[in-house]
């Protein structure tokens, strides 16, 4: 079951320290950080290994049977973390520059965290166990069934705008690696 939003908050509150030593490095050097020096970039690398870590350890634990890699719950709601911390990382990596295929893989990452609050609200609609697993709650079937329905539509657009996004920026992280930083 997904109790409460104490992921949410856990995620702003990380993001908030973020901006504050954003706002630090903005003193300091008095300018917005590049993407392709050490700050932004730094922020670029590890916002996107959250996000890959986003896109795969829910999945892999929702396919595993065991328990002994903890609760469901848990990581959906570290899967929330992690999808909110790294496309904020993400973002100020951006240097507030979206051109060309950069650009849209930052648009196509605000579509997916948009989505992700959606799906998040569907899901918590149908009652789960204290593991994550479906129970006929106390919802009406017909409500149960309807809720049912739209989380699966709504997986259908999530999951492929997320293989979208992983496609474009591997492109944009060979050719940023390839022209920025290598042949500089
Ligand atoms: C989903 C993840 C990422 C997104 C959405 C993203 C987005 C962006 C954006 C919007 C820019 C600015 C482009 C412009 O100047 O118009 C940029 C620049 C850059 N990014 Fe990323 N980025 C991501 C991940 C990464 C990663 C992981 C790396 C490195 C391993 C990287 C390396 C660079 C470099 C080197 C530049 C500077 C390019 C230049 O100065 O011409 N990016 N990125
Ligand atoms: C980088 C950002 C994100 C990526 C790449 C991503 C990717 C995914 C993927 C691939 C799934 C399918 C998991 C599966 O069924 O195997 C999923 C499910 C889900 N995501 Fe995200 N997501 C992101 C951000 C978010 C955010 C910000 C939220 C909430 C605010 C969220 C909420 C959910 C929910 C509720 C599910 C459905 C869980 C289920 O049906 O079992 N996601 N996400």
């Amino acid at each position: 079951m997904l109790r409460g939003n104490k992921e949410l908050w856990v995620a702003f509150l990380t993001m908030l320290l973020i901006t504050a030593i954003y706002g630090v490095v903005v003193m300091y050097t008095r300018e917005i950080p590049p993407a392709s020096e050490v700050f932004g970039h730094g922020m670029g690398i590890v916002g996107f290994i959250l996000m890959l870590m986003t896109e795969t350890l829910y999945s892999l634990r929702k396919r595993s049977r065991s328990v002994r890699w903890g609760r469901m719950s848990f990581w959906l709601k570290f899967h929330i973390f992690t999808g909110l911390v790294g496309p904020y990382m993400v973002l100020l990596h951006s240097s507030w520059k979206f051109n060309g295929l950069a650009g849209a893989t930052t648009l196509l990452t605000m579509i997916i965290v948009v989505s992700g609050f959606v799906g998040r609200y569907i899901f918590t609609r149908i009652p789960r166990t204290m593991d994550g697993l479906e129970i006929e709650g106390t919802l009406s079937q017909e409500a149960l069934k309807q809720a049912r329905r739209l989380l699966a539509l709504w997986h259908a657009v999530h999951i492929p705008i997320g293989m979208a996004l992983f496609v474009s920026a591997f492109v944009h992280i060979g050719a940023a690696l390839y022209y920025a930083t290598f042949l500089k």
